[in-house]
């Protein structure tokens, strides 16, 4: 299946970003908790060279627990400090300015030591759409935080979210790419919903979806719709449709609607926690 770009407006996006880390200290990037590599952007190592940095894996609450500690200690082996969290829910949010202080305790090490005292670390939220750059923000600016105002010569035209004495966000995330180039991401990130709808077949996305979930958690389909398994995932869809009521006039299965239904419940942790990447099988199929 073909997965389409429109990239349009990412060159300018870029230019932002690029000025933005300019300004802070600290890179906290946001990934996708179900597909840590997919939504992760291919250039922010590069991006970022020379800052702090500091993952978090959002929306954790859609994915398995077990597979979230192990991105944890993956990242960990590379040398970067993650942590889960669930933005919608606030979940992990209340730790996150003392991980903020962590991640950067080198840098705030190399001030004192310089002299450098009082001076707060800067950092700003990246990641690629949809990721929970926004919901992230305003949970964490919800919780007593104060915007402090523009301040001219410095950091025209931006605003700090001041989250204590030591830390200030910036109030714009950073928005990054994915992969463009490879049709394997696009499928993942699809089925996660990071793309628009109508730039997909959802019919196809769901039987890829389907297939996906006969290969890695069995019996999951079955028990949300009360189907039969079924190796052929249009067939699948179809048993879904029978199941939930999804018919056209003269009682044939209407499979878009069906595919619609399943990929919301798929996406909205309705069949259950689900992780599409793993550690050691870092794409699926
Ligand atoms: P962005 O700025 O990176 O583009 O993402 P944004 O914050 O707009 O979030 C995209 C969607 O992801 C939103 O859902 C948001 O509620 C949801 N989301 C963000 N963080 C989490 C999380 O930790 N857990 C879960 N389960 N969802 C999260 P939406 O469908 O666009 O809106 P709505 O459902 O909130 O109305």
């Amino acid at each position: 299946m073909q997965v389409q770009w429109y990239p349009g407006h990412m060159t300018k996006a870029k230019r932002m970003m690029q000025e933005n880390i300019k300004l802070v200290d600290l890179i906290i990037e946001l990934v996708d908790a179900r597909a840590p590599i997919s939504s992760r952007n291919p250039d922010i190592d590069t991006l970022g060279a020379g800052k702090s940095r500091l993952i978090l894996l959002n929306k954790a609450d859609l994915a398995e627990e077990h597979w979230n500690s192990r991105w944890i200690e993956h990242f960990k082996e590379k040398g970067i400090l993650a942590v889960k969290v669930n933005s919608k829910k606030g979940g992990g949010i209340k730790s996150i300015q003392g991980v903020i202080q962590e991640a950067c305790k080198e840098k705030m090490e190399r001030d004192r030591k310089r002299g450098i005292l009082n001076r707060p670390v800067r950092a700003m939220v990246a990641g690629i759409p949809n990721v929970g750059k926004s919901t992230f923000i305003n949970s964490l600016a919800g919780k007593a935080c104060t915007k402090t105002g523009n301040k001219p010569g410095v950091t025209r035209g931006k605003q700090w979210i001041r989250l204590n004495r030591q830390v200030e966000l910036l109030d714009t995330p950073g928005i990054l790419w994915p992969k463009f180039e490879d049709q394997r991401i696009g499928l993942c990130l699809a089925m996660i919903g990071s793309i628009k709808e109508e730039v997909l077949n959802l019919e196809e996305l769901a039987a890829h979806a389907v297939s996906f979930l006969n290969r890695e958690y069995p019996g999951m389909l079955e028990d949300k719709y009360g189907t039969s398994r079924c190796e052929d995932p249009y067939e699948a869809l179809a048993a879904i449709a029978q199941s939930r009521n999804c018919l056209l006039k003269g009682g044939e299965a209407d499979i878009e609607k069906a595919a619609l239904l399943f990929l919301d419940d798929f996406r909205n942790g309705r069949l259950g926690r689900l992780t599409l990447e793993r550690p050691v099988k870092e794409e699926i199929e």
